[in-house]
């Protein structure tokens, strides 16, 4: 009798898709320890898929472009980060910690589509319909519009989508979901990859959204994860402290928009609510400004918006003879640059201080725009004055100690003004004199205001020594 072939086996790291005969500890693609998991090879893992136009390649002329082809939902922060509404036919992901939202949010949406008359599935991998529903009520969500259907065989979901030409598929999660032919377990690289690519086809070739909720590692990133990112047209990012009210949504890639942007969300009782002027939520201290010191208030862009932030940040007496340097919400790199810069130029020895430097609120920000506000709020912390009251600061700052152009100085100086701050420090170089054709029109926009507040000082410097001599004493 013929013993019954054991099946072929192969270690697959979890995290980059690399491959290896033998367990390893350490993957030597990606250098990730313990993500090498063991699957099953199956020969039939790449069967051919239907092609995702007509069969015969077409001159670029001959495309023809479906216009209008993109659902709005009425819920502008999450219109916008897509770059204008859900395109038809594309494949997004989003992606966050568990319990940040996201089946809210997929399902408030769901019932803006569905109000407009499109059809939804809502396909719960995780949850029974009786669990949906039961969110659904709490959030006074009830449309004949949506379908509910608890299922985890991607094949059957594949049929429902064929059988119900839905517009738009949610999956809840995919980690949950398996193809029965693979034998790897649900949420191992190989199921999520075949069921996204599975899905992502079928719902191209037939012009329906897909929508599918990713877990988040440890590593922040979702699991079954970069190759994930590689097959769908976006990639969301859902986030926030749980312990807080706001959450914020972040496209990580856009194949039909900008990436960068976020999306304000406030979670309530009765769900996720537009946040519309997000700049009051990052700031705790307002233009009557705040009595430590350490805390400045940059003006920065966070993808097509300009935000006003809050920077603090803290330096105490070093214990070890490496200091420490913790950065959350700005660039570590630039950031250890402004303490050089700050040492070398302003004579701070930083070398015997432990520096702390967060961004208020969990944003994050990587545009050298805010190195001036860094370089204050630690000269500040130091020198363990407060900054005067009112004061945006702009700016980046170079390694002599200069005060470097920032793009889009107007818009900046606007939502100061917006938020009632009287004074703005920016480089010199934004606004040389006789050159006075933006600042005018800042001005413009500024004398339209009717009180005090409105009306805004504009502070212009050419040297970090000179911000620091005139304003923090
Ligand atoms: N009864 C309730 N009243 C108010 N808020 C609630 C209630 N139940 C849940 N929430 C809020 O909804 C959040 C959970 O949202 P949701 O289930 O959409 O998250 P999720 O990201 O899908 O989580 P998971 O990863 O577990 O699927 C909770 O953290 C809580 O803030
Ligand atoms: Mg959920
Ligand atoms: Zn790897």
């Amino acid at each position: 009798m013929r013993q019954l072939k054991k099946p072929k086996t192969s270690f697959i790291c979890q995290k980059c898709g690399a491959a290896s005969p033998k367990w390893l500890g350490r993957c030597t693609e990606c250098g990730e320890w313990g993500s090498m998991l063991e699957e099953v090879i199956t020969p039939s893992i790449s069967s051919p898929r239907h092609s995702l136009s007509a069969e015969k390649p077409l001159s670029l002329q001959d495309v023809k472009v479906i216009t209008s082809s993109r659902l709005t939902t009425e819920i502008k922060e999450f219109d916008r980060i897509l770059g204008g509404g859900i395109v038809i036919g594309s494949a997004a992901l989003i992606g966050g910690d568990p319990g940040i939202g996201k089946s809210t949010l997929l399902l408030q949406v769901s019932n803006k589509l569905a109000i407009e008359g499109l059809k939804i599935l809502y396909v719960s991998a995780e949850e029974s319909v009786f669990q949906t529903k039961l969110r659904a009520q709490r959030l006074g969500i009830s449309h004949d519009n949506i379908w509910l259907v608890s299922e985890t065989n991607t094949s059957v979901i594949c049929s429902y989508i064929e059988e119900y030409k839905p517009n738009l598929v949610v999956l809840d999660s995919i980690q949950m979901v398996y193809k029965p032919e693979i034998p790897s377990s649900p949420g191992t690289l190989t199921q999520v990859r075949e069921s996204t690519m599975d899905l992502v086809y079928l719902c191209k070739r037939s012009g329906v959204s897909l929508f599918l909720v990713g877990h988040i590692t440890k590593e922040g990133s979702i699991a079954g994860p970069k190759s994930l990112e590689h097959i769908v047209d976006t990639v969301l990012y859902f986030e926030g402290d749980r312990f807080q009210s706001f959450r914020i949504l972040r496209t990580v890639k856009n194949r039909f928009g900008s990436t960068n942007e976020i999306g304000v969300f406030e979670m309530r009782d009765d769900g996720l609510a537009e946040v519309t002027n997000p700049s009051e939520l990052f700031i705790s201290s307002r233009p009557g400004g705040s009595d430590v010191g350490g805390t400045v208030i940059v003006a920065s862009f966070i993808g097509s918006r300009p935000f006003l932030v809050e920077v603090q940040a803290l330096t105490s007496r070093a214990y070890y003879s490496q200091p420490a340097r913790r950065v959350s919400g700005v660039d570590f790199n630039r950031t250890v640059m402004v303490l050089a810069v700050l040492e070398r130029r302003l004579g701070l020895t930083l070398g015997s201080q432990d520096v702390y430097v967060n961004v208020v609120g969990g944003v994050k920000i990587d545009e050298p725009a805010v190195d001036l506000g860094i370089a204050i709020a630690v000269y500040s912390s130091y020198k363990n004055k407060p900054i005067p009251r009112g004061v945006v600061f702009i700016g980046e700052v170079g390694l002599t100690g200069e005060i470097r152009a920032v793009n889009q100085i107007e818009t900046r100086i606007q939502e100061s003004a917006r938020l009632g701050f009287n004074k703005v420090v920016i480089p010199k170089v934004n606004l040389p004199t006789g050159q006075v054709k933006t600042l005018n029109k800042a001005t413009d926009y500024l004398s339209r205001g009717t009180k005090d507040t409105d009306k805004v000082e504009i502070i212009k410097h050419s040297y970090l020594s000179e911000v620091v001599k005139e304003l923090v004493w």
